[in-house]
C-alpha cells in the first residue's frame, strides 16, 4: 500500500499538491482582490488630473477673497510653503533677491504693485494658473504651454496668499531694507 502511494506520487507529482493544505498559504488575513470596501488611497499617493478649483482662469479668480482667516497658523503654513515654492525665484522674503530673479524677471512681491494693487484672488489665480513666465502651481497643465503641477491644494494656495498679503512685508522689513521702488 505504502509503496503504491509513493509510486503514485512519483508517477503523478501533481497529486502531491492537490491536498487542501497545499493552499494554506493563500488563506492569510490579508485583503483579497474584490474583497470588502476599498480603503481610500492616502492623500496625494495617486496623481490626479486636477483638484477642485472653482475658477477657470486668473480673471475669474480676481474678485475672490481668502476664505481662510489670517491667523498665526495660516501665516506659518503660508511662510513654509512660500519658502519651498516661491523663494527660488522671488527671494526668501519676496524682495526679488534670489540669484535667478533678475535673469527671469521675477518681480518683488513686497512692492505696492503686489501688496496694494493686486487682489487676493488675482494672487490666488497667479499661483493656480501661472503667469507669463511663472509656472502654475494649482493645476496640472494649467497653462497652454503645459508648464504646471498640482503641487499646492486650494487651501495651501490660500495660506500662501494670506502670507504674501499679511506676513511677507513684515518678514521682509525684519530682515532688512525693502527694494528701492517700495515705499
Ligand atoms: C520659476 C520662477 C517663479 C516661481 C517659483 C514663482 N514665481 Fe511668481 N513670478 C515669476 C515671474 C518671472 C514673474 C513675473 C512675470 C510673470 O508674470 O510671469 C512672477 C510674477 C508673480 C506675481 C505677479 C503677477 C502679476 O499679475 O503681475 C505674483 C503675485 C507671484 N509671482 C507670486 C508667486 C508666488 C506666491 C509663488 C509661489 C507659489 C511664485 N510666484 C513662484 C516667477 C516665479
Amino acid at each position: 500500500m505504502k509503496t503504491k502511494l509513493i509510486l503514485g506520487l512519483i508517477l503523478f507529482p501533481t497529486l502531491a499538491f492537490a491536498w487542501p493544505w497545499s493552499i494554506d498559504m493563500v488563506n492569510q488575513p490579508s485583503i483579497k482582490p474584490q474583497e470588502g470596501v476599498m480603503t481610500p488611497f492616502p492623500n496625494r499617493s495617486v496623481p490626479v488630473s486636477g483638484i477642485p478649483t472653482t475658477v477657470s482662469n486668473r480673471d475669474e479668480a480676481k474678485p475672490l477673497t481668502s476664505p481662510i482667516p489670517v491667523s498665526d497658523a495660516s501665516l506659518n503654513k503660508g511662510r513654509t510653503l512660500f519658502k519651498i515654492y516661491c523663494a527660488a525665484c522671488h527671494g526668501l522674503t519676496g524682495k526679488a533677491d534670489s540669484p535667478v530673479a533678475g535673469k527671469i524677471g521675477a518681480i518683488s512681491l513686497v512692492d505696492d504693485y503686489v501688496q496694494e494693487t493686486l487682489t487676493e484672488g488675482w494672487i490666488f489665480g497667479t499661483i493656480t494658473f501661472g503667469s507669463f513666465v511663472m509656472p502654475a502651481y494649482g493645476k496640472p497643465r494649467g497653462r497652454d504651454d503645459l508648464r504646471g503641477s498640482n503641487d499646492l491644494s486650494v487651501e495651501e494656495r490660500w495660506h500662501v496668499v494670506n502670507y504674501v498679503k499679511h506676513g511677507l512685508l513684515k518678514d521682509a522689513q525684519a530682515s532688512g531694507t525693502r527694494t528701492a521702488s517700495a515705499k
